[in-house]
């Protein structure tokens, strides 16, 4: 496996993993656009290039927002990460089994409850409990009946509500980097992204760059608060001058808030729909995997005013129309833990982020501020590397650990000296990943294993 095919954009200072997938490199070659890869390891999902046109002559076959579509990153990485028998800290999700209440919960509900289609909204004893957790945890007044949804995931909310707010040609701001789903779910519903590139190391919003995003062919902006993969929080500058642009173009918001819950430092989470005018124009979106660290239930919760939620729940109807009654009432449960359950929740991811941050420095790693989310950021620049993609590759196959390069989350990627590394996983598992990069400056294999 010394020649790999790639695509023609991978003989840059790529890298690419068409060698992993070799279904993939056999499209490629179909296409008629195959070019010998000069790099051992082939990651073609990473590459920022422009997908592969179909040959003129092959009839077409799929829609070409998914077809062209290459594999994510995060999968990309993870396959890498089997591959070298590499500790993943490249994909977002913790390595414990879960609160063992919420689980005892759930397994009741499946093995003595109701396993039929619950109601297209969602069972009322989670929707009533959505309400009332945002009553305590963000001063929000829903009504449970009209205002509250539940769905398969927050990527399920995510792609009914741009299915249902957006017509085809309306204008759709988004902010880089940016979470993986959102630009092709806009394109498959007929939006033009307008992209705003957010800048490292503070990622703030910046009132030139929405004058230049925002126009009267505006529908909808998606902001991600707390930002994955950067880790920041917006502040309050960032949400009153949002505000301010969704009011004067009569905006709806999408805010996928999936980890309002994970800040750190005492910082606290506040919802876009909480600000003057905006609780008519906005959609949020919450996830229990995120807040209960069981990534896999995939329950999701959409809030909106009545009006706005007509046209979501029809979105939703057709898509999942419902989501396993047992894991909803597991999670509406959850939802009315004490407060103190969220601190201790918080505050023990805010010790395995020191953890990694601290160990990460003291090997002489630059590592940026992360006050949300499961993930901090090391910039690679210092090290030599003018390429993310190229540094995650050398991250595991040498040294056997994965990690996710941030450029992945530019559409044009132009942040590429950022790596994203999850810090949601046992100190050993920490510890040992430390280790193995311990080697990286030195050039040594940091394996200890
Ligand atoms: C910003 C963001 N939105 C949505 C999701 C997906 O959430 P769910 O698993 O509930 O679909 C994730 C998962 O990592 C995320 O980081």
């Amino acid at each position: 496996m010394s020649t790999f095919v790639s695509r023609t954009q991978c003989v840059g200072n790529r890298v690419c993993a068409a060698a992993h997938i070799p279904q993939d490199a056999a499209l490629m070659v179909e296409a008629g656009r195959a070019t010998p890869c000069r790099f051992t390891i082939c990651l073609a999902e990473i590459c920022h290039a422009e997908p592969p046109e179909a040959p003129s002559r092959a009839p077409r076959r799929m829609n070409t927002v998914f077809d062209t579509l290459p594999t994510t990153v995060f999968e990309t990485m993870s396959r890498l990460a089997r591959v070298h028998d590499a500790i993943n800290l490249g994909q977002g999700f913790p390595d414990d089994p879960g609160p063992a209440d919420l689980r005892e919960h759930g397994a009741r509900a499946l093995r003595d409850g109701w396993n039929q289609y619950p109601p297209m909204m969602g069972l009322p004893a989670l929707r009533e409990a959505v309400a009332a957790h945002y009553a305590l945890h963000q001063g929000l007044a829903l009504d449970p009946e009209t205002e509250v949804m539940v769905t398969s995931g927050a990527t399920e909310a995510l792609a009914g509500a741009l299915l249902a707010l957006i017509e085809p040609g309306d204008e759709v701001v988004l902010f880089a980097p940016m979470y993986d789903a959102y630009l092709p779910l806009v394109r498959r519903a007929g939006g033009v992204p307008r992209i705003v590139s957010l800048r490292p190391p503070a990622f703030r919003l910046d009132e030139a760059a929405l004058a230049e995003a925002f126009g009267d062919r505006t529908r909808v902006v998606v902001l991600n608060n707390p930002l994955n993969p950067s880790a920041t929080l917006f502040g309050h500058d960032d949400l009153d001058l949002l505000a301010r642009y969704c009011r004067r173009f009569d905006v709806t918001a999408l805010c996928d808030e999936v980890w309002e819950h994970v800040v750190f430092d005492g910082a606290g989470h506040r919802p876009l729909m909480a600000l003057p005018g905006m609780r008519e124009r906005t959609v949020k979106v919450g996830s229990a995997g995120k807040i209960f660290s069981l990534t896999g239930w995939k329950v999701g919760f959409v809030m909106a005013d009545a009006r706005l939620m007509r046209g979501l729940a029809k979105a939703h109807q057709f898509l999942t129309f419902t989501t396993p009654p047992n894991l909803q009432e597991a999670v509406a449960f959850g939802l009315g833990k004490p407060l103190p359950w969220f601190e201790a929740m918080r505050a023990g991811y805010a010790r395995s982020r020191d953890r990694l941050a601290g160990g990460l420095r003291d090997l002489g790693f630059e590592v940026l501020p992360a006050g949300a989310t499961w993930f901090l950021n090391i910039d690679v620049a210092n090290l030599g590397y003018a390429d993310d993609a190229a540094f995650c590759e050398a991250l595991v196959t040498r040294h056997g650990v994965a990690a996710i390069p941030v450029s992945a989350f530019y559409p044009d990627g132009s942040v590429r000296t950022l790596v994203r590394l999850c810090f949601a996983k046992a100190d050993a598992t920490l510890d040992a990943a430390l280790d193995r990069m311990s080697g990286f400056r030195s050039g040594r294999p940091g394996r200890s294993a």
